[in-house]
């Protein structure tokens, strides 16, 4: 039997600012969607990262369906409604379009979807993030599927010793490419080290094409064509059996890599592995956070969430991600803790900077 599984996410309002959700928007997103539990969906899940509403959902209509689609913009549109009455943060953020089209992918909200036949046992784990960007997975996801000194299956694994393929796209270019690893690894790291421009989409098994990992993809600077807020991504990762074991799924994440978000969207800074319950950017309006629900899918029935990055062993990662917060910020507006002048063009800066070209004279 073929399930699909959905996340889709927006952020509709924070509180306070930009640094947590409001009960009543959760609430309001898991009544709707719990009225379509058993007929249109199978199951569902709502979680919050930060400032965004998260929709984990299981449903037998595959990926970029009408329905879903249409169901999740209108819980968005019915969070927002209640948004803008609470006065939140930045109400109705996300949503950049009046009328539903069939599809939520260029609307604002975030889309990671895959549709698969459920194995014997089939574990997930749902990535969400918050004050950072859509590549902001691609170091992790080499690391889970594409490096023998963090995932030990890789080597050790007779069906994962094949390796993977990754679909990365071009999200200045609209483009993408399928690249085969292992062979193809330093092809695929000139790409995936852009992370501003070159995110991981997909992965799959070499052996048998099976789908692994869906990310979402959108840029909204690069849709709205302004800054509108980082895009605070998510993605769905299989596991074990062939696929990364949990704990092989998760280890890229005891390192706290940098990543562009943070402040405005202008800043680098760690990536810090939280439990659910410390999923709220403070510091800084960050660091940008990462937080991890675990799943077992039983007939598309979603048994969880395990809150995975709760564990005492992500405890030093996120001392090592305070120390590196500690460190960058010290360096105040300079680069790098500030982004590079070309992505500082989807920010307010160029306003700043339009005000003093008059002043300049030749040298
Ligand atoms: C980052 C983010 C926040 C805001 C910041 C300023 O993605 O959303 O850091 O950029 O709080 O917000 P405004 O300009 O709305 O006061
Ligand atoms: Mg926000
Ligand atoms: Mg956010």
């Amino acid at each position: 039997m073929k399930f699909t599984l959905s996340v889709i996410k927006a952020d509709i309002g924070g509180y306070p600012g930009h640094s947590g959700m409001h009960p009543a928007l959760m609430e309001i997103a898991k009544r709707e969607l719990n009225k379509r539990k058993g007929g249109l969906l199978i199951d569902y899940c709502v979680l919050h990262c930060g400032d965004d509403l998260e929709l984990i959902m299981t449903h037998k209509k595959g990926v970029d369906n009408k329905e879903i689609h249409k169901l999740s913009w209108d819980i968005f549109l019915k969070c927002t409604k209640e948004a803008k009455k609470l006065k939140l943060y930045g109400a109705g953020q996300d949503l950049l379009k009046d009328t539903f089209s069939g599809n939520v992918k260029g609307m604002g909200p975030g889309v990671a979807e895959m549709e698969f036949e459920e194995r014997k046992s089939e574990p997930v784990m749902i990535f969400m993030a918050d004050k950072t960007e859509p590549g902001a997975w691609n170091f992790a996801l080499y690391k889970m599927f594409a490096d023998p000194f963090s995932t030990a299956g890789l080597v050790i694994d007779p069906n994962m010793h094949g390796g993977f393929t990754f679909e990365v796209h071009d999200l200045f270019e609209s483009k993408k490419v399928l690249l085969k690893c292992p062979d193809e690894i330093y092809d695929l790291l000139a790409l995936i080290g852009q992370p501003s421009r070159y995110v991981i989409k997909h992965i799959f098994r070499n052996s048998d094409k099976e789908i692994a990992v869906s990310t979402s993809t959108q840029r909204l600077s690069l849709l709205a064509g302004r800054y509108v807020g980082k895009d605070d991504p998510v993605m769905a990762v299989r596991a074990q059996s062939g696929l990364p074991a949990v704990g092989e799924v998760l280890e890229p994440f005891s390192f706290p890599y940098i990543v562009a978000g943070w402040m405005r969207g202008s800043h680098h800074g760690p990536f810090m592995p939280v439990g659910f319950e410390q999923a709220t950017p403070s510091r800084f309006d960050g660091p940008p956070r990462v937080i991890c629900a675990g799943f077992q899918l039983a007939n598309g029935m979603l048994e969880g969430p395990t809150d995975m990055f709760k564990d005492v062993s992500f405890d030093l990662a996120r001392e090592k991600a305070n120390e590196i917060a500690d460190y960058l910020r010290r360096h105040g507006p300079f680069e790098p803790h500030r982004l590079s002048a070309d992505e500082m063009e989807y920010t307010t800066l160029p306003d700043v900077l339009k005000k003093l070209k008059k002043r300049f004279r030749k040298i």
